[in-house]
């Protein structure tokens, strides 16, 4: 067989087996001490024991050693804003505010392509020196500025998701489009960029308050005519954007009714943060196949409130929940940083998010919240080889705290707590190395 296109990443290795909600967090993990992935044409081809694997292996083939580093699947992130990196870490303000404020501003000027590529390539290098390897992006509603992100991502050959956000009310003039632009832009963006490479399209009317009911129509129309493509949008964040939809869609029950209403539910369905869901609204969504991307750090720092993570898992269907940044309402780039404020927000509610937990819902977790769970999201044979290797002593503080540390879980834990972008010494993706720290 030929050799030249085939890698072999060797240090501890992790793997997930199943959900931990479901079967429990002692029976999830696989864990190899001196483990060894063997990658071939961007595909994982084997894991398992480096001494054993290594001895069927041919000498030639490429050898990547990270002693004593974890080595992981790449992260997930589903849900985030590439534009909004300007406006991170922006004071005093709450949903409606800080849209109005920062962010649509902000927003405004990705209609200039070479601004879009130049915080396209910013918010690439970002995800990537954190060890993200797939992203449910927004982009603004200039189709330019979609151009411009999946341009960028194009040599990296990334599995990830991005769209055009549609807006045709409630926003500044130089930020809205018609039912009719987004849907004809959409469908040509879709045509340019779903399914090329690993890159995949998602629809994205940005939530029910800017757009019209003719514009949701058009987005539910477009979304039942294209197949594989995503749509995302956000849902029930704030009490006063909550209150907002009560008056503006009178006709319809709750929040999530809005998208029930226009098609908008289902499987590849991403909807952003879903604080306030009713029980009907929750029924629906596990009906309905359609994912919560839970975003700790953004309902922390916009005030918006709790996410009830417990009650997702512990419902009679489990919902679909993946973890994400929602830079810029979220305040880091860092998954372990995410799963931090997640596991916060669960404490607050009596509720202790195991570390097994916390990684399964940055990798495996939202993969399969995404659909994707049977390509990306973890490190076993015919899933695409996209990687993370954490340093697990990062900063002075992490190398004396890990002296402590009595087994893997609290080592995971250690890090979830401690750890940053410091801790991320390479990334991978389809199989290259795409990022590695400077030592
Ligand atoms: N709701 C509508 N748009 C946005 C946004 O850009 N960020 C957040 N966090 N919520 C939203
Ligand atoms: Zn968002």
């Amino acid at each position: 067989m030929d050799q030249s296109n085939r890698l072999a990443i060797r240090g501890q290795v992790l793997q997930f087996t199943g959900d931990p909600f479901q079967v429990g967090t002692d029976s999830a993990l696989r864990f190899w001490s001196d483990g060894l992935v063997i990658i071939e044409a961007g595909v994982i081809q084997e894991v398992g024991e480096a001494p054993a694997l290594l001895a069927r292996l041919e000498p030639s083939v490429e050898r990547h050693d990270y002693p004593g580093r974890l080595i992981m699947a790449g992260f997930v992130d589903t849900h985030v804003h590439y534009p909004q990196m300007e406006v991170i870490a922006s004071y005093g303000a709450q949903l409606i505010e800080w849209l109005n404020e920062y962010t649509f501003p902000a927003e405004g000027k990705f209609h200039d392509r070479d601004y879009a590529r130049k915080a396209a390539q910013l918010f690439l290098d970002e995800s990537l020196r954190n060890g993200i390897t797939t992203s449910a992006v927004y982009c603004t509603v200039h189709p330019e500025s979609v151009d411009a992100f999946f341009e960028v991502c194009a040599p990296y050959d990334l599995r990830v998701i991005a769209g055009k956000v549609m807006m045709d009310r409630n926003a500044p003039d130089f930020l809205t489009d018609t039912a009719q632009s987004a849907y004809d832009d959409s469908k040509s963006l879709i045509e340019r960029w779903h399914g090329k490479g690993r890159a995949l399209y998602g629809l994205t009317p940005r939530f029910a308050p800017t757009s019209t009911e003719a514009q949701l129509e058009a987005a539910g129309a477009l979304w039942q005519e294209t197949g594989g493509v995503y749509m995302q949008t956000h849902v029930s964040e704030n009490r006063q954007e909550l209150a907002w939809v009560a008056e503006l869609f009178p006709d319809c029950d709750d929040y999530l009714g809005v998208y029930e209403k226009y098609g908008l539910l289902g499987p590849r369905s991403i909807l952003g943060h879903g604080i306030y869901l009713s029980e009907r609204e929750k029924a629906v969504i596990a009906e309905t196949g359609s994912a919560i991307a839970h975003c700790p750090t953004s309902n922390l720092f916009i005030g918006s409130g709790l996410f009830d993570l417990r009650a997702s898992q512990e419902h009679t269907e489990p919902l679909r929940v993946g973890l994400a940044t929602d830079v810029g309402g979220g305040t880091s780039f860092s998954i372990f940083g995410t799963m931090r404020a997640a596991y916060e927000i669960a404490q607050l509610q009596s509720f202790s998010l195991h570390p097994v937990q916390a990684y399964y819902l940055a990798t495996w977790g939202s993969a399969r919240s995404l659909y994707l769970d049977d390509k990306i999201g973890n490190l076993v044979p015919g899933l695409e080889a996209d990687l993370t290797v954490v340093d697990l002593n990062s900063t002075p503080l992490i190398a004396q705290r890990m002296k402590h540390a009595k087994d893997l879980e609290e080592a995971l834990f250690i890090q979830m707590i401690l750890a940053d972008d410091r801790a991320i010494e390479a990334t991978y993706a389809a199989g290259r190395r795409v990022y590695q720290r400077e030592s």
